[in-house]
C-alpha cells in the first residue's frame, strides 16, 4: 500500500492541513491508525455527532468538545503533536471563524498538528488553499477486488445458509471490470451483484458495466459521453473517415494481424468551428465504442497538487473500459507551457509515457486549435498515428453542411438553393453555417413564413466569419499544417 507512504510524505513535508475526498471514511481512519503507530502521534477523531475523541491506543473514547470551532481553538492550545481527523466537516467550511482557526493552527502550530478533513465532497476554502494538500486514496488492485468478492460472498453465505454460486471466469471478469473504481464503490457493486440472487453470472457483469458508466458520469475528470455522432452527421473529412474505416477492424481485433500495429490515436488540428469535436464524437459512433472524455482543465481544479497521479488514474480507468475511444478536447488548454518541471510539464510527461507504453485498446483522439500552445514533444513523429488538419470546408462540403443542418431541423431542402448558399459562404466554418441556419429559422418564424434561401442568405450576409476576422492567424495555421499534417478532407 503506497497510500500510507504518500500520506507520510505529505505530513513530513510540513503541510498541516490535508483534505481527503472520499465516501470511504473507514478506510481513511484505518490508514491513519497505522500512520499514528508509525509516527507516534496521538490520533483523534471528530464528528458533529460524537465530538472529539481519542482513537488509538488504550485510551477510552472520552467525549470532549463538540463544536468544530471550539475543538479547533482547543487544538491551537494543545502542546503535544496530534493527528486530527474531521469527518463530514464541510458544512462548517462556510464559517469564517472556523476557517480562520484552521489557518491559525496550520500557520502557527509549533506543535506539529495535522488537521485532516474527510468527506464525500470537499471544496477547499480559498483561504486555506496554499496551506493544504489534497489527498486521493489509491484504487484497489485486482487481487484486492477478488478478496472483497470473497468477503462479501462469505457474508452473504453465512446469512443465507448457502454459498454463493460463481465460476472462476465470472469472478475474473468482475474484478477486471471493477478496476478503476474506489474500494467503497466496488464493494457496493459487488454486493448488488450478489444480493439479488446469490449467483454471480454473466448478467451481473453486464449490470456492473452499466453501473460503472453511470458512476463515471458524475466524475468531472473522466466522463462517459452518452452522445456520440455518426459519420453521416459530419460533412467532408473524407480522408479522415477513410483512414478510420480502414483501421476499425484492426483496432477491434483481439490481436493485431501480423505486421500491423494496432491504431493508437490521432490528433485533429484545425480552424475553430470546423468540426473537430464533432469528428471526435463520430469516431466512437462509427466504431460503436464507448466514448470517454478526459477533461484536462478539471484535472487541475479537482486534484490540487495531485494532478499527475490522477491523470494516471483516469488513464487507467479508461484502460479498464477497453476497447473505447478516449477524447481529449482542446488538449493545448490543459498543457499551457509553464516553467520547466511545472505541473503541465509533468502532466505532459505522464501522458507521453502512457501513449508510448500502453498496450490497451484505447484509441486516443485529441483536438487542438492553437499550435503555438502545443508542446512540440506532442507533435513528434510516432506519438500519434497521424496528425490531421481540419480546414474550413470547401464549397461541396459547405453544401453538405447546409443540407445536414436543415434536415436535422426538419426543413424541406427541395426549395432551398444549396448551391447559392454554398457560394455565399466561402470562408465560413461549419459552426458558422449552422448558426446561420438556426438564425434564419427564427427570422422566418417571426415573419410566420417557411424558411427560404433568402432568409438564410440574409443571416449569412450579417455574419463576419472568423476567417475574415482572424485571417492572419488562419493563414499561418494553414501554412504550418501544410508541411506537418495530413489534410482531413
Ligand atoms: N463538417 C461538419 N459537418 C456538419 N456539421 C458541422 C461540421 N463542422 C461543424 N459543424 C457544426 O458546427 C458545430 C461546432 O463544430 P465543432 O464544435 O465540432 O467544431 P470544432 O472544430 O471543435 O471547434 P472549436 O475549435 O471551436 O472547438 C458542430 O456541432 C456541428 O453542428
Ligand atoms: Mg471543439
Amino acid at each position: 500500500m503506497s497510500d500510507i507512504i504518500d500520506l507520510e510524505l505529505i505530513i513530513e513535508s510540513g503541510i498541516s492541513t490535508v483534505f481527503i475526498e472520499t465516501a470511504d471514511e473507514e478506510r481513511v481512519i484505518t490508514l491513519f491508525r497505522r500512520l499514528s503507530v508509525r509516527n507516534g502521534k496521538a490520533l483523534y477523531r471528530w464528528s458533529v455527532a460524537t465530538g472529539l475523541s481519542r482513537l488509538e491506543g488504550d485510551f477510552p473514547a472520552r467525549r470532549q468538545a463538540q463544536k468544530l470551532a471550539d475543538v479547533l481553538a482547543q487544538i491551537s492550545q494543545a502542546t503535544t503533536a496530534g493527528l486530527y481527523l474531521f469527518l463530514d466537516s464541510h458544512p462548517w467550511m462556510d464559517d469564517p471563524l472556523t476557517v480562520r482557526l484552521i489557518r491559525e493552527v496550520a500557520q502557527h502550530s509549533d506543535h506539529d498538528h495535522t488537521l485532516v478533513f474527510i468527506g464525500p465532497q470537499i471544496e477547499i476554502p480559498a483561504e486555506l488553499k496554499s496551506l493544504s494538500a489534497r489527498f486521493e486514496l489509491s484504487l484497489p488492485t485486482q487481487e484486492q477486488l477478488a478478496e472483497i468478492i470473497h468477503q462479501e460472498s462469505a457474508a452473504w453465505g453465512e446469512r443465507n445458509r448457502r454459498s454463493v454460486k460463481a465460476s472462476r471466469s465470472v469472478i475474473d471478469a468482475m474484478t477486471q471490470n471493477l478496476l478503476g473504481m474506489t474500494l467503497s464503490d466496488a464493494r457496493r457493486l459487488i454486493r448488488q451483484a450478489i444480493y439479488d440472487d446469490g449467483i454471480l453470472a454473466d448478467d451481473d457483469i453486464d449490470e456492473l458495466v452499466e453501473s460503472k458508466y453511470r458512476m463515471l458520469d458524475s466524475d468531472a475528470v473522466l466522463t462517459f459521453e452518452m452522445e456520440t455522432a455518426k459519420f453521416g452527421d459530419v460533412a467532408g473529412l473524407r480522408h479522415l473517415k477513410k483512414w478510420l474505416q480502414q483501421r476499425r477492424a484492426v483496432f477491434l481485433a483481439d490481436k493485431a494481424p501480423a505486421g500491423l500495429d494496432s491504431p493508437k490515436g490521432i490528433l485533429l488540428l484545425g480552424v475553430q468551428g470546423a468540426g473537430k469535436s464533432l469528428a471526435a464524437k463520430s469516431i466512437a459512433g462509427a466504431w460503436q465504442l464507448p466514448l470517454l472524455r478526459l477533461d484536462f482543465a478539471a484535472l487541475y481544479n479537482k486534484y490540487y497538487g495531485e494532478t499527475e497521479r490522477n491523470l494516471r488514474d483516469a488513464l487507467h480507468t479508461a484502460e479498464t473500459m477497453e476497447p473505447c475511444v478516449l477524447w481529449i478536447d482542446e488538449i493545448e488548454k490543459g498543457l499551457s507551457t509553464d516553467d520547466e518541471g511545472g505541473p503541465s510539464q509533468r502532466i505532459l510527461g505522464t501522458l507521453l509515457t502512457w501513449m508510448a507504453e500502453r498496450k490497451s485498446r484505447v484509441f486516443l483522439v485529441a483536438t487542438a486549435n492553437d499550435i503555438e500552445a502545443l508542446p512540440p514533444e506532442l507533435l513528434r513523429k510516432g506519438r500519434f498515428d497521424e496528425i490531421f488538419f481540419v480546414d474550413l470546408p470547401r464549397s461541396d462540403v459547405r453544401r453538405e453542411i447546409f443540407r445536414i443542418h436543415l434536415q436535422k431541423r426538419d426543413q424541406e431542402i427541395e426549395n432551398i438553393d444549396l448551391e447559392v448558399l454554398s457560394e455565399a459562404t466561402d470562408g465560413f466554418s461549419g459552426a458558422e453555417i449552422e448558426q446561420a441556419v438556426v438564425a434564419s429559422l427564427y427570422s422566418a418564424f417571426a415573419q410566420q413564413q417557411p424558411s427560404t434561401t433568402q432568409h438564410i442568405l440574409e443571416e449569412v450576409r450579417n455574419t463576419r466569419p472568423l476567417s475574415v476576422l482572424m485571417k492572419e492567424k488562419i493563414d499561418y495555421l494553414r501554412a504550418w499544417a501544410a508541411e506537418r499534417t495530413v489534410m482531413a478532407d
